[in-house]
């Protein structure tokens, strides 16, 4: 979405200009176009640099994803991917240009997606656009059908893989079978996962530093917070969150929110940014915590870290990778000096 000029040009394999060292390298496989200004810009830049380049057309397909509104891409009131109904028109003007390759159709409905209806319609849709397109000469190459598959943040709440495939793989098999005549090349079907291998791959530990009571409430206040895992601000996600060092009876069979475990209390989760919306878990079934504690925040290896900010002048934290008994730090934790590294002096500016 959005790509910009030094976006593409990366993408088209050339380094930046701040960064020779990196040489050159093969263009991506495909582009996703989101528009006719992308397609334009992108071909444009590629004409320049004489680098050939192939492209999928984006689809909205209008389809509905059953999931949040800011994650929501596959409907048509929003910014994603051109109209459907438009895309004839739009293989008709941009089909055979010599840098850009259009052969592919892309459709990505949103996510986390917890059923396969939704992609068992869109993929529809798309299939009946490719023998629109294939009958009027158009030769589509690639069928990508993104991503969002859903992730178990609460136990058993994602399907398991099998049943996507169940849903979509025959729609697709003889796509798969097929031949092109000429190039004896199949169609390629590509899949974009990413929360369902990522999500459950990391998670947050945060400590506990101040628990008080305000009113009716007990408040866990933590130095994790919406700058370091923003999906629960944002979204009102749901991440499964408990002590890491708890007694025997309080360890939970599941990763839901109401864990079944006697003795606990209902806690806020917060972090210490200065925005009521900044806490991790409201109303939570909690062991009893105290200042000191670490808790761990389950699911945060998908949208976690990549979305983290410095807000509130909070340096990033450390990540580390677990490889069966060993752990390596793989991004150290900043500083306070790295937060301001790159601001300049106002007066060097104005003299220079
Ligand atoms: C175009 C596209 N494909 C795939 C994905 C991955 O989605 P998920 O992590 O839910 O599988 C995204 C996520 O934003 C996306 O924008």
């Amino acid at each position: 979405m959005g790509k910009s000029e030094s976006e593409i040009i990366a993408a088209l394999g050339r380094p930046e200009d701040d960064e020779p060292a990196a040489g050159f390298r093969e263009p991506i496989a495909l582009f996703n176009v989101e528009s006719e200004g992308e397609f334009q810009l992108i071909s444009t830049i590629a004409e320049n640099l004489r680098i050939k380049a192939r492209a999928a057309l984006r689809v909205n397909p209008d389809v509905d994803p059953v999931t949040h509104s800011y994650t929501t891409t596959g409907k048509a009131e929003t910014k994603f991917g051109v109209d459907i109904a438009r895309a004839r028109d739009f293989f008709k003007s941009y089909d055979g240009h010599p840098w850009l390759k259009l052969c592919g159709v892309h459709v990505h409905l949103g996510s986390p997606v917890s059923s396969p209806q939704p992609y068992v319609e869109a993929i529809g849709k798309v299939l009946s656009l490719i023998d629109a397109l294939e009958a009027v000469g158009h030769r589509i190459e690639v069928i990508n059908i993104g991503g969002g598959f859903g992730a178990d943040y609460t136990s058993g709440q994602a399907l398991p893989a099998q049943a996507y495939a169940d849903a979509i793989v025959p729609l697709l098999a003889d796509r798969l079978e097929r031949k092109w005549t000429a190039t004896g090349r199949r169609t390629q079907v590509v899949l974009e996962p990413g929360r369902t291998i990522a999500a459950n791959a990391g998670v947050l530990l945060t400590r506990v530093q101040y628990v008080k009571t305000s009113g009716s409430k007990k408040f866990l206040i933590c130095d994790a917070g919406m700058h370091t895992l923003v999906r629960p601000a944002l979204y009102q996600a749901f991440h499964f969150i408990w002590p890491t060092s708890v007694a025997p009876q309080h360890v939970p069979a599941e990763r839901t929110a109401k864990p079944g475990v006697p003795g606990l209390e209902a806690c806020d989760v917060v972090g210490p940014i200065c925005e009521t919306g900044d806490f991790l878990a409201r109303g939570r079934d909690l062991p009893p915590v105290a200042p000191g504690d670490l808790l761990c925040v389950f699911g945060a290896g998908a949208y976690g870290m990549s979305m983290a900010s410095r807000y509130n002048s909070h340096p990033l934290p450390a990540e580390v990778l677990i490889d069966g008994t060993r752990a390596k730090i793989v991004r150290a934790r900043e500083t306070y000096a790295d937060l301001v590294a790159h601001e300049l002096n106002a007066q060097d500016i104005a003299g220079s």
